[in-house]
């Protein structure tokens, strides 16, 4: 069925546009698509180039909140809010009359406060960053595309102006450059859509490795990650999303969508062409699909 339903999207005309304010993402090539669906018991299915590795942007900032948030605990809260903003991904309008404090964890902003906390917590973030997801998602290694991390560097003026919003309402502690550059290099990460759909079948696993392993996280606070990811994980288009597809999940611009139905699967779809609100437009649709035909939904 997800390969007759990939062939179905495939066909529609989508019209949507490749992110080009990373001018390192500009040259991917539009047309790729690909899905891949993991099931705690173990099945796979997936169609397309679901293989290739893509820049995983923004999907990031759910496994680096996982991380502060097992360190941290309920404390977190203190830093940054559960509620959705309703705004663009890269908003600095709500952050300054709400005095520095951003609405939620996967908005920019937010996740530039959660890289704060790292960087006060570890002396080497990234390398603890990236050790984590290793074992979260059972990958020996974690690839970063440096150009990605040079280019977001170079082009990051929207990044700089919400860092330096929050280092003046006292909610950024560490260098500016430290942070930012532990939030570029989380975004530059790859995967294919195989191991973004492993990667979070942790979080449909309650908060332990797959197959038997380790509980890094109690139910109770995967309960937690993965609600923040229904209700703020696509920006001003979360309740179209929770409308359409009825799963908790998470984009990125570089066109990565990972959705799961906890209890049960992760999929992971990629198409580069996003909609106006930064979101994969075939990727969406396949999501779509996918839980009306099956009835998969957390709904
Ligand atoms: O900071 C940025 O703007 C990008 N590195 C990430 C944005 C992103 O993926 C938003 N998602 N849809």
């Amino acid at each position: 069925m997800l390969e007759t339903l990939y062939g179905d999207v495939l066909a529609v005309p989508d019209h949507g546009q490749v992110a080009i304010y990373i001018p390192e993402l500009a040259g991917v090539d539009p047309d790729k698509f690909g899905v891949h669906l993991a099931t705690l018991d173990g099945r796979r299915f997936g169609a397309g180039d679901q293989d290739e590795r893509f820049s995983i942007q923004s999907i990031v900032k759910v496994p680096s909140l996982a991380l502060a948030f097992k360190d941290c605990g309920e404390s977190l809260w203190e830093r940054v809010g559960v509620e959705p903003s309703g705004d663009p991904f890269n908003s600095l309008a709500q952050l300054e009359y709400e005095h520095g404090i951003p609405r939620n964890p996967l908005i920019n902003a937010g996740a530039i406060v959660i890289c704060d906390i790292l960087c006060s917590l570890y002396a080497d973030p990234l390398a603890a960053f990236l050790q984590f997801v290793s074992e979260i998602s059972g990958l020996p290694e974690i690839a970063v595309n440096a150009d990605v991390a040079a280019s977001e560097w170079e082009h990051g003026f929207r990044n700089a102006a919400l860092i330096n919003m929050m280092k003046s309402y006292g909610n950024v502690v560490n260098d500016i450059d430290r942070v930012l550059d532990l939030y570029f290099h989380q975004c530059a990460i790859e995967m294919s859509c195989r191991e973004l759909a492993d990667t979070f079948l942790f979080f449909a696993n309650h908060g332990r490795q797959v197959g038997g392993g380790e509980a890094l996280l109690t139910s109770s606070m995967t309960k937690r990650l993965n609600a923040v990811m229904l209700t703020c994980g696509f920006y001003d288009e979360a309740g179209e999303f929770a409308y359409k597809v009825g799963l908790p999940g998470k984009s990125g611009v570089g066109g990565g969508i990972v959705a799961i139905h906890p209890g049960h699967y992760a999929v992971a779809v990629w198409s580069p062409r996003l909609n106006m609100k930064g979101n994969s437009v075939k990727g969406m649709r396949l999501l779509e699909v996918l839980t009306t035909r099956t009835g998969f939904s957390i709904f």
